[in-house]
C-alpha cells in the first residue's frame, strides 16, 4: 500500500518537483530526535543486516510502510575502527532485488555494490533476475567485506540498484557508518552524548500515510508532466532528521559535535543555526566527507548537497539555558525552512576542545603531479528511456568503460554542469582545486568524495586512484539524475 496521489506542485522540471503531502503536517520541534541504534556484531568483525519491510509512525498517528535495514529508518549505525576489516552479510527479504553501497568506503570492487551486483529477494530464483541481462551477479544473501583502511569519517550505506536507487532510498534504505581511530579519539572533541549524527532528508506523505513518490504511484506515473517533474529530482515538503519530522533535542550549554549527512534524493540545504531572537550561532566545521580538516573553519551558512557530509562543532554555551537554537535551511520555503531545534536546558561542565590542528595527514596532491587531465560535462540529454541526464554526452551503460586509469595515477578532473549536480566518485577521496576559476570556497576544504557543481561553474578536483583495482563508478548523487543515466564507469587496472 504505497502512496495514493499527492498533488505535484508546478515547478520547472530542471529544479525538481516539490511533492506536497496529502496529510496535515505536525508543528515543528515536537518530536524528540531519534538516535539510530548501533548495530551489534554477531562475531568478531561480523555483522548481519536483514532488509525487510516495516511500518513506522513518522508523522503522529500515521502508519508509514518502509523498506528498511533491520526494521528501522535510518538503518542501524555501524561503528568501526580504521584498519579493522568487517564483513556485513545482507539478507534480502524485500520484494525486489537490492544492491548495497558503502558511500565513502575504500572498498574492493567486489564489495562496492556495483548497480548490477544484486542481492535477490528470498523466495525468488536466480533465473528470475537473469531476465534482466544486465544483472551480472545475483545471490540471495551477500557478504560485503570492508577493509576500512581509511581516514576516520562519517560514511553511509544505501541502496544502489541500477535505475531504481532513488525510490529505494526514498522508501528507507539508508543508514550511517562511522569510522573512528585513536588519533581522532585523542583530540578531545565533544563525544558520547555530545556527538550527534544528523541524517537530514526530505519526504512527502500520501493520504494513506505512505511515502509519496511519482514512480511508486501508477496513477501519478501516467499523468502528463510527472516524468518531467521526476526528471529534476524529487523533493518533499517534510524535513526528517534521523527519521523524525523537524525534531527537537535537549542539550547542555556546552559544545556538541554534529555529524551531518544530507541523505535527501535531490534537496540542497544551506544550514545555519540561530537563536529564537535571531542571533546566529557559528557552525565550526572540523571535517568533510572523508574526515577531519587540517584546521577548523567557522561558517555562518553551510551549503550541503545530496550525499555530502559535514562534521561541525556548535557551542551552546553562548546560549542561555531555556533558549532554543534552530537549525534552519536558507534555501527552504515555508515548512522546508526549518530543519530541527536544540533546546538548551542547563549549564554543565565541558572539557571538550576544538584543537587548532585537527589532522596532518591530508593528501597534498599537486597539479604538477597529475598525469592526466579529464573534462566531464554533467547535462540533460537523451537516454534509451527518453529524456534524462548524461555525463560527457553519454547515459550510463554498464558495459562501457568511460575512464580507464591505472592504480596509483594522479588525475585532475574538470567538471562542469548545466544545473546543480552533486558529483560523487567511488573508492577515492579528492580535493577541490578550484571553483569557477577561483580558489575553492571555505566549505570545499578537506578531503571530499562528493562535490556540489553549481550551474555553469567549472570545478576542478584532484585525486589519486590508489587502493584497489577494478570497476568503480562516478555519478551524480541527485538520486533521480543517477537513475536517469547520470553515471559512468571507472576502471582501475
Ligand atoms: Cu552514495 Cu554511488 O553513491
Ligand atoms: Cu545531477
Amino acid at each position: 500500500g504505497l502512496s495514493t496521489a499527492a498533488a505535484l506542485a508546478r515547478r520547472p522540471s530542471m529544479t525538481g518537483a516539490v511533492l506536497r503531502s496529502a496529510v496535515p503536517l505536525p508543528p515543528p520541534f515536537q518530536a524528540p530526535l531519534p538516535i539510530p541504534a548501533v548495530l551489534e556484531p554477531v562475531g568478531d568483525g561480523r555483522y548481519e543486516i536483514t532488509q525487510r519491510e516495516a511500518v513506522a509512525e513518522i508523522l503522529p498517528g500515521l502508519k508509514t510502510p518502509l523498506w528498511t535495514y533491520e526494521g528501522t529508518f535510518p538503518g542501524p549505525t555501524i561503528e568501526s575502527r580504521r584498519g579493522r576489516p568487517i564483513t556485513v552479510t545482507h539478507r534480502n527479504e524485500l520484494p525486489v532485488p537490492t544492491v548495497v553501497h558503502l558511500h565513502g568506503g575504500r572498498t574492493p570492487a567486489s564489495s562496492d555494490g556495483y548497480p548490477t551486483d544484486l542481492v535477490l529477494p528470498h523466495g525468488h530464483t536466480a533465473s528470475h533476475a537473469m531476465h534482466d541481462p544486465r544483472a551480472v551477479v545475483t545471490t540471495l544473501t551477500r557478504d560485503y567485506t570492508f577493509p576500512l583502511d581509511q581516514r576516520p569519517a562519517l560514511l553511509w550505506y544505501h541502496d544502489h540498484r541500477m535505475d531504481f536507487t532513488a525510490p529505494a532510498i526514498w522508501r528507507g534504505l539508508a543508514g550511517l557508518h562511522v569510522v573512528r581511530d585513536d588519533d581522532e579519539d585523542d583530540l578531545g572533541l565533544p563525544a558520547g552524548d555530545r556527538e550527534l549524527p544528523l541524517m537530514i532528508c526530505d519526504r512527502a506523505f500520501a493520504a494513506d500515510g505512505g511515502l509519496a513518490y511519482p514512480a511508486l504511484d501508477p496513477a501519478l506515473r501516467e499523468r502528463p508532466g510527472v516524468h518531467a517533474a521526476y526528471l529534476g529530482g524529487v523533493l518533499g515538503d517534510v524535513i526528517l532528521v534521523n527519521g523524525a519530522p523537524w525534531p527537537v533535542h535537549e542539550v547542555d550549554a556546552a559544545r556538541y559535535r554534529l555529524r551531518v549527512l544530507n541523505a535527501s534524493n535531490a534537496r540542497h540545504y544551506e544550514l545555519a543555526a540561530v537563536t529564537d531572537d535571531g542571533r546566529p550561532v557559528p557552525l565550526v566545521q572540523i571535517g568533510a566527507d572523508q574526515g577531519l580538516l587540517a584546521a577548523p573553519v567557522p561558517h555562518h551558512r553551510l551549503p550541503i548537497a545530496p550525499a555530502e557530509r559535514y562534521d561541525v562543532v556548535i557551542d551552546f554555551s553562548q546560549v542561555r539555558p531555556g533558549e532554543r537554537v534552530r537549525l534552519i535551511n536558507h534555501l527552504g520555503a515555508d515548512r522546508t525552512r526549518d530543519v530541527m531545534a536544540f533546546h538548551v536546558t542547563r549549564r554543565a561542565p565541558d572539557d571538550s576542545r576544538v584543537p587548532d590542528v585537527l589532522s596532518t595527514d591530508l593528501p597534498t596532491w599537486r597539479r604538477s603531479e597529475a598525469t592526466t587531465v579529464r573534462d566531464f560535462s554533467f547535462r540533460a540529454g537523451h537516454t534509451p528511456h527518453g529524456r534524462g541526464w548524461v555525463i560527457g554526452g553519454l547515459p550510463f551503460d554498464p558495459t562501457r568503460t568511460d575512464v580507464a586509469t591505472t592504480l596509483g595515477a594522479t588525475e585532475v578532473w574538470r567538471l562542469i554542469a548545466d544545473v546543480h549536480h552533486p558529483v560523487h566518485l567511488h573508492l577515492v577521496g579528492f580535493r577541490v582545486l578550484s571553483r569557477g576559476g577561483r580558489p575553492p570556497l571555505p566549505h570545499d576544504a578537506g578531503l571530499k568524495d562528493t562535490v556540489s557543481l553549481r550551474p555553469g561553474e567549472a570545478v576542478e578536483i584532484i585525486t589519486r586512484f590508489d587502493g584497489y583495482r577494478g570497476r568503480y563508478l562516478f555519478h551524480c548523487h541527485n538520486a533521480e539524475h543517477e537513475d536517469m543515466g547520470m553515471m559512468a564507469n571507472l576502471e582501475i587496472t
